[in-house]
Parts: structure tokens; sequence; C-alpha cells
């Protein structure tokens, strides 16, 4: 038996190999032989080399051209149009299972890893109110609250060099407070504890450190969901924060479930009140519930944070940005003790301009979004690609673009105020394109591409921009204590001693 084993082993895999070499519809594409024969080329660069399959992509389309075979059954595109294509077609093409349900092992009932379009289109009715302009105004009052919080706690507490704070870690302690209150009427409350350090700051961190494991080692995430807890905690104690966030998320849904009126003294909706009260709909299991809280929260906290994180950084870092954005709040918000609206923040040209390339730059996800074309996709940047090939593009390609962006690698937002911006509008896409783009109901770029009037409503990621950047820059004057070469990494402001209010 073992002998048999031993002999058909080399067998199989010397057959699988020859046949995605050779005779595999994608044979004849560009790329590295390693990638063609196995999915691990991809796991190497995302968990060996800690998320540098995008670097390497870049790499690989500068040596291949725009279509590059990355995986045995899986091309990457480096062309504007492919993007479209990929992105747009979106019911011709699914998302990839296997990379969705890898990325939110935790969360595999919700509307980011529904892989089916009948599912997530579902999901995306039961919530997309929740999310319409309408509904974002309404939440205008509670996203200042947090973000006067966090303007005081900079001020207060973070004034010299020597208490200089790491912004990205204020940010996210932001959007995670607003976006908790929104779900559960219940905030996480980190703005109030001093330095930020509330316990689900590094599990939020830990989350998003373990995703490439999970994407690329998905049997050990359905152990973990499966096997008894204690086991698993003793085999995996990393999986502890998981259990606590679970548990978290539990009581907090339970809560609302024992007591639904908890709501009526909310100073806005919640997500989770109007999910357990929608009644015409199919209710939803309260593993999905606890699922999608999972979502929510890392979806809502971590991309609006690193948008914020990368545009203060180079506002401070080139100063004139800084001055600039300064002195058109300054003239626009007389006095700065009084809130301004997102509506009036909203028609600040030089702010706007900021905006864009701060999300241009930010590159909300830069890994590709892998999707399945089907019978009927069309053509993919000209060409005709096999039924049941994963076709993917980064945003990065996009948004790095020369041909769109003169000179891209520089933060320019003078480039948004020419008169037409139609080329580049289209091509700003940091909430991604096409009908899986819940972010959509977030507003994003598209009342400029004539999209259903439903798509059109501004997002709650437009509005925490701009009054977050609207707030910091009017009422705080920063200053930048490291830089560091690279726009990504954490970067550590202070206000400065010499008069952090300005009006
Ligand atoms: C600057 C801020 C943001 C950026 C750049 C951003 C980016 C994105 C991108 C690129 C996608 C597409 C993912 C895919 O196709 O697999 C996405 C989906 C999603 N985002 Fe955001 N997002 C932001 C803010 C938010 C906020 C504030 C929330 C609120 C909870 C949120 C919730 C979601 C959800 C639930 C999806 C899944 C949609 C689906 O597949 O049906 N995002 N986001």
């Amino acid at each position: 038996m073992y002998f048999l084993l031993a002999c058909l082993t080399p067998l199989y895999f010397g057959a699988l190999i020859s046949y995605r070499l050779f005779f595999h519809p994608l044979r004849n594409y560009p790329g590295p032989a390693l990638a063609a024969i196995t999915d691990s080329y991809e796991a190497y660069y995302n968990v060996i080399k800690d998320g540098a399959l995008v670097a390497k992509l870049e790499a690989l389309h500068r040596q291949h051209g725009p279509i590059v075979r990355i995986g045995p059954n899986t091309l990457h595109f480096n062309d504007k149009h492919a993007y479209h294509d990929i992105y747009t077609y979106g019911t011709t093409l699914t998302k990839e299972p296997e990379f969705y349900l890898g990325v939110s092992a935790h969360g595999t009932q919700t509307s980011v890893s529904f892989c089916d379009p009948q599912e997530a289109k579902e999901r995306r009715a039961l919530l997309g109110p929740l999310f319409s302009r309408k509904a974002v105004m309404e939440l205008e009052y509670t996203v200042q609250k947090k973000i006067d919080k966090l303007v005081t706690v900079l001020a207060d507490n973070h004034k010299s060099e020597k208490s200089a704070v790491a912004m990205d870690v204020a940010f996210r302690a932001c959007t995670i407070d607003l976006i908790t209150s929104y779900c559960f009427a219940e905030s996480t409350n980190v703005l109030e504890v001093p330095n930020f350090a509330h316990y689900i700051m590094p599990v939020l961190q830990l989350i998003f450190t373990n995703v490439w494991s999970q994407r690329h080692f998905p049997l050990i995430s359905s152990l973990a969901n499966s096997a008894p807890q204690k086991l698993v905690l003793w085999l995996f104690p990393d999986f502890r924060v998981y259990a606590e966030l679970t548990g978290r998320y539990e009581r907090q849904i339970n809560r609302i479930m024992k007591d639904p009126d908890s709501a009526s003294t909310a100073e806005h909706k919640t997500v989770f009140h109007h999910l357990l009260d929608s009644r015409d709909q199919k209710p939803l299991s309260q593993q999905s519930l606890v699922h999608e809280a999972f979502t929510l929260v890392g979806a809502g906290t971590e991309t609006t944070a690193s948008a914020c994180t990368v545009g203060t950084y180079h506002a401070l870092k080139d100063g004139s940005i800084r001055q600039r954005l300064f002195e058109e709040l300054r003239d626009a918000w007389l006095d700065a003790d009084r809130p301004m609206s997102y509506a009036a923040l909203e028609k600040l040209p030089y702010l706007t301009a900021f905006i864009k390339e701060t999300l241009r730059f930010s590159i909300g996800v830069i890994h590709p979004l892998p999707r399945v074309t089907g019978p009927e996709t069309p053509m993919i940047g000209g060409v005709k690609i096999p039924k049941g090939t994963v076709v993917e593009m980064s945003q990065l390609f996009l948004h790095m673009n020369p041909d769109v962006f003169p000179n891209p690698y520089n933060f320019n937002p003078d480039r948004w105020l020419v008169e037409d911006t139609t080329d580049m509008m289209l091509d700003l896409v940091p909430f991604s394109k096409g009908p899986r783009i819940w972010c959509v109901y977030f507003g994003s770029v598209l009342p400029m591409l004539k999209c259903p009037p439903v798509w059109e409503s501004r997002s709650l990621a437009w509005c925490e921009l701009y009054l977050i950047f609207g707030n910091i820059f009017r009422r705080l004057d920063m200053k930048l204590v490291v830089t560091e070469d690279t726009y990504v990494s954490p970067i550590s402001i202070v206000i400065d001693d010499e008069g952090f209010n300005l009006t």
C-alpha cells in the first residue's frame, strides 16, 4: 500500500505539472513557470514576503507585458480597459470563493464573502438603506461627536514631541468608535482610553496580520471554526482574539435581540437593530449576524483610517498642502468652535481635490480582487479569456498609471483642479467598481459615471473623510515628527506646542 502510494504520488504531481505547463488553456500566457505550476507562488509573496505580491506583479508586468499568468488558473492584468471589463461585467463574473472565504474566514456569511450573486444581492438590499445618502446625513451628528473627541484628545494629550502620537492608531480609534456605535448603539470608546490602548486595537491588527495565512491555509481556519474551542486555543493561541471578539459581538447582538427597544434611546438608527427588525426578510442566523459584525467593523475601520493617515502624512510632509487646506477652511469656516457641516465642506474645492488625491494614493484594497469568468463573460482588455479563469487587477495599476495621472507617485491635489477630470475620475476606483461594490452605497465617484440614482448617494466614507480632514486641518496645528520613507508605514504626528488651535 505504502509502496503504491510512494510510486503514485510523484506520478500524479508529474502529470499535474505537465498539464499546467503544456496543456492548460492558459499555457500560452507569459509568467513565471513556478506560478503556472502552483498557487504557492502567490502564497510565498503574501505570507513569507509579507504582502509583497503587488510589488512582484509590477516587476512581472514590466518583464512580460499587460497580462501575466500569476497562478495555474489566474491571470493578472495591467491594462485600464481590462480593469473596467473585469469589475464592470460583474454579473457575468463571480467573486472567487477560495480568496473571499479565506480572507474573511471569520465572516463567511456576509456581504463581502458571498460569491453567489443572488445571495450578495439580497444582503445588499438589506444593508443598503443604512448607507444611503439620507442615512449617512442622519449619522453626521454622531460622526462629528467622535471627531470632536479625537480633536480634543490630540490637543490635550499630544502637544509635544515627547507625547507624539501615531496617527494611524488615532484615526483607527476614531473610525472604530464610529462604526461600532452605528452597528450596535454601543461604541468601543477607544478614544476615551489613554493612548488609545484599548484591547480591541491589537486584536484588529492581528486580524489583519493573519489575513494572508487564512487566505492561503484555509484548513487552519476551517479547523478553528469547527473544532472544540479549548483545543483550538491550545493549538493556535492567536485565535483567542477571534474568540474574544466573537464573544463581544454575540453579547451585543443578544442584547439587541432581548431588548429591541434599546434602539429608541440611541441618537441614531443602528445597523443591527435594523437587521434584526427586517420583518419582511428571512431572519438572519446569529452566526450570520456575528459574521456581518466582523465585516462591517473591519471594513469600516481600517480603510478609512488608512486613507486619513496617508492624507495627513502628505499634507504635513509638504507644508504648502497643509497651509492651503488651512487657509481654505479658515476662510469658509470662520468660527472653528462651531462645527461645519459635511454638505458645506463638500463644496470646498481644494479639500475635495485633496481627498480625491488621498483616495488615489491610499489605494483602499491594494491586493487584486479575483473574479471568475463565466460562459457569458465578454472579452477582457480585448482578449477572450477561457471560462473558469480567475482574472484580477490591483487598483494600484490604475491609480498609478502615468498616462492618466502624470507623475503618479507625486502626491499632488492640484491635478484635480483642472477643468476636465473625466478621465481621472473614471480611473479613480478606491471602492472598486461594478455590482459587487457595496461601497457604492458609500458614494465614491459614481455620480460622474452616470450610475443609477441609488448609487449616487454619497458615502459614509466620504462623510468621514470630509469631516475628519476638515476638522483636523482647521482646528489643529500638527507637525510631522518622524517621517518614514514609505507612506504606508504608521507615522507619528504631534500637535505643535505653539498653538494647536489656530482660531
Ligand atoms: C476610504 C474608505 C473605504 C475604502 C477605500 C473601501 C474600499 C472597498 C473596496 C475596494 C471594496 C471592494 C472589495 C471587493 O470587491 O472584494 C469594498 C467593499 C466593501 N466595503 Fe468598503 N471601503 C471604505 C470604507 C468602508 C466603510 C466605512 C464601510 C462601512 C462599514 C465599508 C464596508 C464595505 C463592505 C461591507 C464591502 C463589501 C461589499 C460587497 O462585496 O458586496 N467600506 N470596500
